[in-house]
């Protein structure tokens, strides 16, 4: 039974890790630059991902993963009353749970926020016929930066994420 639910909970996190990990790598490295450099198509195919729900995707992913993984956590040192918290290896995996947590702070917050918004302003715009006012083409430029900073932010807290996680269980 404890094992059936070991087996579960790994499950939960490696999926969910791997999605989460995964899109954030392919959105920061290909999706976002690519978006950036197709101008209106660009805009449009951002908010078609919206409609898919890409940012429920996102949270679901990132929630499951941490969640599963503090259960993880906990097991282990109850399991060993305590002392495994002391070992390399519970170390190497409480930071990467922290980086992990740092990513989905800065993820939810300003990637995932600043994207939302990104795409009901292009909504606006092509609903007024297409062409931004001097104020929206410069709260999309801010938005566009403020994106553009904080995605590979994000990007290098959940690869120190995953490299930890790799490697942790052999230190
Ligand atoms: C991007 C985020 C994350 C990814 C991709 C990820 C991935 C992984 C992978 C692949 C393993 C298996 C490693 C092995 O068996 O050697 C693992 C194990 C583990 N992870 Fe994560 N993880 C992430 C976030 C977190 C967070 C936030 C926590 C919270 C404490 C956490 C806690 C753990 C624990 C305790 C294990 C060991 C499970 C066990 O063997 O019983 N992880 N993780």
């Amino acid at each position: 039974m404890d094992q059936t639910v070991t087996v579960v909970l790994r499950l939960v996190h490696i999926v969910g890790g791997v999605f989460w990990a995964g899109a954030v790598f392919l959105m920061v490295g290909f999706v976002i630059p690519a978006v950036r450099a197709s101008g209106p198509v660009g805009g449009r195919i951002m908010q078609e991902m919206q409609r898919r729900k890409l940012s429920v995707f996102m949270n679901a992913s990132a929630g499951l993963t941490m969640l599963s993984g503090f259960i993880l956590y906990g097991r282990l040192i109850t399991a060993t009353g305590g002392a495994w918290a002391r070992t390399t290896p519970a170390m190497v995996y409480g930071i990467g749970a922290l980086a992990a947590i740092l990513g989905a702070i800065v993820g939810g917050g300003v990637v995932g926020r600043g994207g939302e918004r990104l795409a009901k302003l292009g909504e606006k715009i092509q609903a007024a016929g297409g062409v931004p006012s001097p104020e929206q083409a410069a709260e999309m430029n801010r938005l566009q930066t403020r994106v553009g900073k904080a995605a590979p932010v994000m990007a290098g807290l959940l690869f120190i994420a995953v490299a930890a996680m790799a490697t942790a269980r052999y230190l």
